[in-house]
């Protein structure tokens, strides 16, 4: 059996976080600048049934036995085994690797998984569809954030532009006029699980003013999908500011990711807004035009990092 290797990209979300959890219109774009990768070797000595993980940028290195039931790298693994009904598999040894910024709204849980279970199951000679990859990906994003929507595992397996509705299926759609966003990370890790939970409680306290607010922001994503699709790219910033804004009164914005958002409407982005979960991990920035100044604006208003990407 040959060496078989399978990589995800990462994921930015461009419109709709937070309320897609609550079923309203999500757009998520893959960002093919960074990835995960998991290559599978047989391990010629390894007793048959035998596996192990080594992942050296989270620190484990390890047979799969030693690995909990609720360690998303074992999650993975497991769930691709069982999805083929195998329990007995050649012994093999599994490496994961990363260039994705951990907690970071990047996505990086689900990627890993996805290339993982791509990388498994080709090795054990039955390639996972996409929509079975989608699927054990979401049951190991469940171990990492609580109550996920399902966005993340779905534009990573995919690898292309999605708008996505929570337990609908997933619909891609045409970006009529290709356009340059810049995602800046504030360093400032960010579990997802924390932030979906603290909204969850707020919503719990104050439904009424939580729904018109996850409203509005599917409005918005709906709008948004209008806008690429017939590729009037200027209307998409106005719309970005727009969901930041919502984005803030729900409390996932910080200081920091506010500091990057003005920074980079200031230096000519049209639009700017957080990604992901919020409260740290990355924000995103429309810039058609003067990508060097708004990269150099960002930098200098303490991002960590600036990914360049091209929706199309
Ligand atoms: C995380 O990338 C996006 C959130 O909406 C959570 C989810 O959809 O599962 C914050």
């Amino acid at each position: 059996m040959p060496a078989i290797s399978a990589s995800a990209p990462a994921k930015g979300i461009l419109f709709g976080e937070h309320a897609v959890v609550y079923g309203y219109p999500a757009i998520a774009v893959p960002v093919h600048q960074v990835s995960a990768r998991a290559v599978v070797t047989p391990w010629i000595k390894g007793a048959s049934g035998k596996i192990h993980i080594d992942a050296p940028q989270v620190g484990v290195d390890a047979d799969l036995e030693r690995l909990s039931q609720n360690d998303p790298l074992g999650a993975a693994v497991r769930g691709a085994l069982n999805a083929l009904g195998i329990q007995q598999p050649p012994a093999f040894k599994l490496r994961i690797t990363s260039t994705i910024p951990l907690a970071a709204g990047l996505g990086s849980g689900a990627a890993v998984s996805v290339a993982i279970v791509r990388a498994v199951s080709a090795f054990l000679g039955s390639p996972s569809s996409d929509e079975q990859v989608s699927a054990l990906a979401f049951e190991v994003e469940k171990l990492h954030h609580g109550t996920p929507s399902g966005i993340d595992n779905t534009v990573v397996t995919y690898g292309e532009p999605v708008y996505f509705v929570k337990d609908e299926a997933i619909q891609t759609f045409q970006v009529n006029k290709p356009f340059t966003l810049l995602i800046a990370d504030t360093g400032i890790p960010s579990p997802t699980r924390i932030a979906v939970g603290d909204v969850r409680a707020g919503f719990q306290q104050e439904p009424e003013r939580y729904k018109k607010i996850f409203e509005d922001i599917g409005d918005i994503a709906e709008k948004a999908r209008k806008t690429i699709e017939t590729g009037s790219n200027e209307a998409l910033g106005e719309l970005m500011d727009q969901n930041h804004s919502l984005l803030e009164k729900l409390g996932v914005s910080s200081p920091e990711l506010d500091k990057l958002v003005s920074a980079a409407k200031q230096a000519g982005a049209k639009g700017a807004k957080l990604s992901g979960a919020g409260r740290g991990g990355n924000m995103i920035a429309l810039a058609e035009e003067k990508q060097a100044e708004v990269k150099v604006a960002l930098l200098a208003a303490g991002a960590k990092g600036v990914i360049q990407t091209v929706v199309q």
